[in-house]
């Protein structure tokens, strides 16, 4: 899970795709952080990407960076906790300009049941489940 972690770091974007009804929906998103050995990603609750996930929260993530790409597949669930939310502020301070743990928007979601499959044109894939 660290090494996932540190893959979406350094690619600095990656992309989240959701369920809306039969439409899939795609989006570019930064916030990655590991919080009570679990993967987190960030959003707000005003967003559409935040309603999908609530009534499907089977969600792909997409990144690519020096020649190698990595999907993670699973579920994004949200942590209601308030120290889910900080540690992940925490982890972007600049974040904390639009956000905080206690605005009633901001909310994390973290990978449940989760394939991380690391790719590239010239090895065999890498898959890690957490
Ligand atoms: C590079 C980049 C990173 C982003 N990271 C995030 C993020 O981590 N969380 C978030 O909620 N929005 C992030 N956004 C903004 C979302 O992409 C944007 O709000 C998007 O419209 C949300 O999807 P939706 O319209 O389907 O709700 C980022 C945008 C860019 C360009």
């Amino acid at each position: 899970m660290e090494r996932v972690e540190k893959f979406l770091k350094e690619a600095g974007v990656y992309y989240l795709a959701t369920i809306d009804g039969d439409q899939p929906r795609v989006r570019p998103f930064g916030t990655v952080n590991i919080f009570d050995g679990k993967l987190y990603i960030q959003t707000g609750k005003v967003k559409e990407v935040s309603k999908q996930l609530h009534s499907n929260p089977k969600a792909e993530i997409c990144a690519f960076k020096d020649g190698d790409w990595l999907r993670v597949a699973g579920e994004l669930v949200e942590d209601d906790r308030r120290e889910a939310r900080a540690s992940m502020l925490d982890a972007y301070p600049d974040l904390r300009g639009m956000y905080n743990e206690d605005d009633g928007n901001t909310e994390v979601f973290y990978f449940k049941n989760a394939t991380a499959t690391f790719s590239s044109f010239t090895k065999a894939p890498e898959t890690i489940n957490f």
